[in-house]
């Protein structure tokens, strides 16, 4: 399987009035076409900075300070920006949890698309509009005609959100990100936009790099799972390695918050006590740390934060965590 993506040591930074802050520390990792990769972790651990940097869009003073960002094997970070726009929105797109914002609120969706197709393919109007009109009903819009008439704001969220799929797909993109799509949206509708995404992802055969922080939702996603803390991957591996082998503390406790139906409805979920801490590129030690259960003292120690991923060539599952096989038969939660 080739590497559609393939991030290397990539180092995110923003230029601020308190200085240099880190996005992002040292993140590698890859998406092969047509499979689909969840980048999980909780609020400020640097998902969303990942993405934007992979799409060239971090702006407000972000930047890729190293790394590479390989897709199809050429490094999007050095490429002039007529390039980087040939490729993005035509084999890289993405869409983002509040579709509004993306959407420009004084043209009609069927605008929208058909400027969309044009920039891409070179198509006359009307072969633009039935273009735009087929991919409304591929994104599951049955009333296209009538929905590319309409502005933004006259539709529901989860109509928006399937607007925004249709516009992602107009050129078939072989790697499609979703920040959190589904998030603003109600249980029933996010599960219609997912059950969508795998059908279109298995159609075009589009690799699928989802950003979210709902554990569910991954187990239902995912064939590989990316755990994000603190601007750091601190474990991947295969769905089954991540939920059957959790084996850094923090996947451990993100895993034990899932509601399960096995359990006892009355049980309380642990939550995770603490948030990620601010400016986490000062820590030297492991990131984690000061709400880590496992802690020892070798842990604040300053290799810590040079621990590569426990790469082992014989599987995909890596850890950052110098105790992470005590951590993984511990049947504690
Ligand atoms: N423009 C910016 N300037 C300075 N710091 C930023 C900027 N954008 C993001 N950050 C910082 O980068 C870190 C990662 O943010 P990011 O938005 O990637 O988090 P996230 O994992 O997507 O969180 P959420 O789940 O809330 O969307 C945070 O500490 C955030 O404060
Ligand atoms: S390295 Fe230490 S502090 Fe960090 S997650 Fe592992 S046990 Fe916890
Ligand atoms: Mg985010």
């Amino acid at each position: 399987m080739s590497h559609i993506l393939e991030v290397r040591g990539l180092q995110v930074a923003f230029t601020g009035e308190r200085g240099e802050t880190v996005g992002t520390d040292h993140v590698d990792f890859h998406v092969d076409s047509g499979e689909t990769v969840c980048l999980v972790g909780e609020s400020g651990c640097g998902k969303s900075v990942t993405s934007l940097a992979v799409m060239g869009l971090l702006g407000r003073g972000g930047y890729a300070a190293e790394g590479e960002i390989l897709f199809k094997g050429r490094d999007l970070l050095k490429m002039k920006r007529k390039e980087l726009d040939a490729i993005r929105g035509k084999e890289l797109a993405m869409i983002f949890q509040d579709p509004l914002s993306s959407l420009n609120p004084v043209l009609t969706i069927g605008l929208q698309l058909m400027e969309g197709i044009k920039s891409h393919m070179d198509l006359d109007k009307e072969s633009r509009r039935q273009r735009a009109a087929a991919l409304l009903k591929k994104a599951g819009i049955r009333d296209a005609e009538a929905v590319m008439k309409k502005y933004p704001h006259q539709l529901s969220g989860g109509m928006r959100q399937r607007v925004m799929i249709a516009m992602a797909l107009s050129c078939e993109p072989a790697l499609l990100i979703a920040d959190e799509p589904t998030t603003a949206l109600d249980v029933t509708i996010q599960a219609q936009i997912m059950s969508l995404l795998k059908e279109l992802k298995k159609d075009l055969n589009m690799a699928l790099l989802l950003i979210t922080h709902d554990m569910g939702l991954v187990a239902q996603m995912a064939d590989r799972v990316m755990v994000m803390y603190a601007g750091q991957i601190i474990e991947e591996g295969t769905v089954f390695e991540i939920f059957d082998h959790p084996s850094h503390p923090y996947t451990k406790a993100l895993l034990a918050a899932v509601p399960s139906l096995k359990q006892d409805p009355d049980r309380v979920l642990p939550a995770i006590e603490g948030t990620v801490p601010e400016e986490y590129g000062r820590i030297t030690g492991c990131r984690f740390a000061d709400r880590c259960p496992y802690r020892q003292k070798l842990c604040g120690q300053a290799q810590v934060l040079n621990n590569i991923l426990t790469a082992d060539d014989k599987t995909s599952h890596r850890v950052r965590c110098r105790r992470a096989e005590e951590v993984e038969q511990d049947g504690r939660v």
